[in-house]
């Protein structure tokens, strides 16, 4: 029939996520970094993935720019494009963080249903959403690929903050604001935040 997975049985593993979380010596989670283009948003996730890595945490980063050139090479930015990009991403950061990583992911994720959607298809407290809030001023005089003023001149349609909409994070676990402070003092925000929990020592 027409239902691919309802054949499928779920197997399983012998090595479970406790496991895979005593081995490494601290817990996983998903860093999940939202915000505009150019909002800093790889560039912060990237710096908090090197300190984690500089003390020996496992980790690995997910990237929009990459991840859109493999897995979700097939999508654009249609709000339903976008919608799929983030549950794919979100199947993977689970897989990541069922393996007892640290993961970071850096998507625009535009929408507040589909951050709430990861959110709840990760066991407890594993989510962390880092509000990366970078006004669309700063964003657009930033415009590292020239992609504003692209969209500001119609060669690029629903471009996000300009003719496709940005949903704000309400209560984020983090809120950095990049205009106002050096990239490592906005990476070690997070990584406070992942002291004061627990997640690292
Ligand atoms: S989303 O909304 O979460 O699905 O987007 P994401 O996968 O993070 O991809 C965002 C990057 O794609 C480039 N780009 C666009 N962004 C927004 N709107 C439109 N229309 C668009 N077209 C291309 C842009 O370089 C984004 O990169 P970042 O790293 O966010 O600046």
């Amino acid at each position: 029939d027409g239902d691919k997975s309802s054949d499928v049985v779920w197997h399983s593993a012998s090595v479970s996520h406790d496991d895979h979380v005593q081995l490494n010596g601290h817990k996983a989670a998903v860093l999940w970094f939202t915000g505009l283009s150019g909002s800093g948003k790889s560039t912060v996730a990237n710096a908090v993935d090197l300190m984690l890595h500089q003390q020996s945490v496992k980790t690995y980063v997910l990237d929009g720019d990459n991840v859109r050139h493999g897995l979700n090479g097939d999508l654009g930015f249609s709000d339903a494009d976008r919608v799929e990009n983030i549950r794919r991403v979100s199947e993977v950061a689970k897989l990541f963080a069922d393996a007892g990583l640290l993961v970071s992911t850096a998507f625009i994720s535009p929408f507040i249903s589909d951050r709430e959607m990861v959110r709840e298809q990760l066991p407890n407290n594993q989510f962390i959403e880092v509000f990366i809030d970078t006004p669309l001023d700063v964003c657009e005089s930033r415009d590292p690929k020239g992609l504003y003023k692209k969209a500001r001149a119609g060669e690029i349609k629903n471009f996000t903050g300009i003719d496709s909409a940005y949903e704000a994070p309400v209560n984020p676990e983090v809120h950095v604001k990049t205009a106002e402070k050096s990239i490592e003092a906005c990476a070690l925000q997070v990584i406070e935040y992942l002291k004061a929990n627990n997640f690292i020592s």
